[in-house]
C-alpha cells in the first residue's frame, strides 16, 4: 500500500508582475489529506474553492507555500510517472491517433514500439475501444476521446489517478455510463483515485470517500466514508443504490453542507 499525503499543506499564487504591494489571497488553507492505494476519494466544492489547485499540487505542477505532499514519506517535489492526471479538456494530442496518444508516457519512458503497440492495443481493449486506435482524435466523440485520455493515464501503471471533472463535459447518459466504466477501470488497476466533481451524485457512486472544500481559503469541511461504489462494484444497479434510503440521506447532508459553506464564505466576503 502506497499513501499519497498532504501535510499542512497551504497555497498561494505569486503575485503578478507589476501587481501593487502585498500578498495574493490564500487559495488553500492547512489542508491535511490522505489518499491511499485502493481508495477512491472524490472532491467536492464549489466553483474556484481550489479543486484543481490542490489536484495541480498532488500532480506535482504547482509546489505549495507552505506544508509538504509526499508520496509514502517522499516529498513530491515535480511530476512523476507514479502520478498520473486526467484533464477536464482530454489534452490529447491531435497530431497523434487513438493508439499513439496512450502509448505516449511509454515513449518518453523509452519502451521500445513493438512493446508499446501491444501495451497501448490492451489499453484500448481496457477502455472498449478495441477498433478505434489507428483513428484520429478528431474523429473521436467526446466519451471516446475521454476514455483515451484515461487509458493514457492507465499506460505508465500509476499508483494513483488524479482526475479533475474527467466527465464534466459530457451528456447524462454518457456520464453515467462512462461513471460505471471508470469505476470498473479503477477497481481492476488497484490505484488511487483523486476525482474532482461539481456532482454530488458522482461523488456518491465513485467515490469510497467523499471530500468537502469550502471555499476562500480552502479548507476541509468533511471527509465522509461512503460505500455505494463498494455496491455497484458488487453488481448493484445505480436505480437500485440510488433508492436506499441511506443513498438519500448522504446526498441531502452533503447538498446542505455544500449551501451553508457557500453561505457562510458569502456572508464573511
Ligand atoms: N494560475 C493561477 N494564478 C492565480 N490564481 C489562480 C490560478 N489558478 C487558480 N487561481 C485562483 O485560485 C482559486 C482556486 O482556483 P481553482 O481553479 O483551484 O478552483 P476550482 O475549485 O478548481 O474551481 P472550478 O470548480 O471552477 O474548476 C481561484 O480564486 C482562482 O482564481
Ligand atoms: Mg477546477
Amino acid at each position: 500500500m502506497t499513501t499519497l499525503s498532504f501535510h499542512d499543506v497551504s497555497l498561494r499564487y505569486p503575485a503578478r508582475k507589476g501587481a501593487s504591494e502585498g500578498q495574493t489571497p490564500l487559495v488553500l488553507d492547512q489542508i491535511n489529506l490522505s489518499i491511499e492505494t485502493g481508495e477512491f476519494v472524490v472532491v467536492i466544492g464549489r466553483s474556484g474553492s481550489g479543486k484543481t489547485s490542490l489536484l495541480n499540487l498532488a500532480a506535482g505542477f504547482l509546489p505549495p507555500s507552505g506544508g509538504r505532499i509526499a508520496v509514502d514519506g517522499t516529498t513530491v517535489s515535480g511530476p512523476g510517472a507514479d502520478r498520473a492526471v486526467v484533464f477536464q479538456d482530454d489534452a490529447l494530442y491531435p497530431w497523434l491517433d487513438a493508439r499513439d496518444n496512450i502509448a505516449f508516457p511509454l515513449k518518453l519512458r523509452g519502451v521500445p514500439e513493438a512493446v508499446r503497440h501491444t501495451r497501448a492495443q490492451e489499453l484500448l481493449d481496457v477502455v472498449g475501444l478495441t477498433d478505434a486506435g489507428r483513428r484520429r482524435i478528431s474523429e473521436l466523440s467526446g466519451g471516446m476521446r475521454q476514455r483515451v485520455g484515461i487509458a493514457r493515464a492507465l499506460a505508465s501503471d500509476p499508483l494513483f489517478l488524479l482526475l479533475d471533472e474527467p466527465l464534466g463535459a459530457l451528456d447524462a447518459m454518457t456520464r453515467t455510463r462512462m461513471q460505471g466504466f471508470l469505476l470498473d477501470v479503477w477497481s481492476k488497476s488497484r490505484a488511487g483515485a483523486l476525482l474532482i466533481t461539481h456532482s454530488i451524485d458522482e461523488a456518491l457512486l465513485l467515490a469510497s470517500r467523499v471530500v468537502v472544500l469550502s471555499a476562500n481559503p480552502g479548507r476541509l469541511a468533511a471527509d465522509i466514508q461512503t460505500g455505494f461504489a463498494a455496491e455497484l462494484l458488487g453488481g448493484a444497479s445505480v436505480a437500485q443504490v440510488k433508492a436506499s434510503p441511506l443513498y438519500k440521506r448522504m446526498h441531502d447532508g452533503l447538498t446542505g453542507l455544500i449551501h451553508s459553506i457557500s453561505e457562510d464564505t458569502e456572508a464573511a466576503a
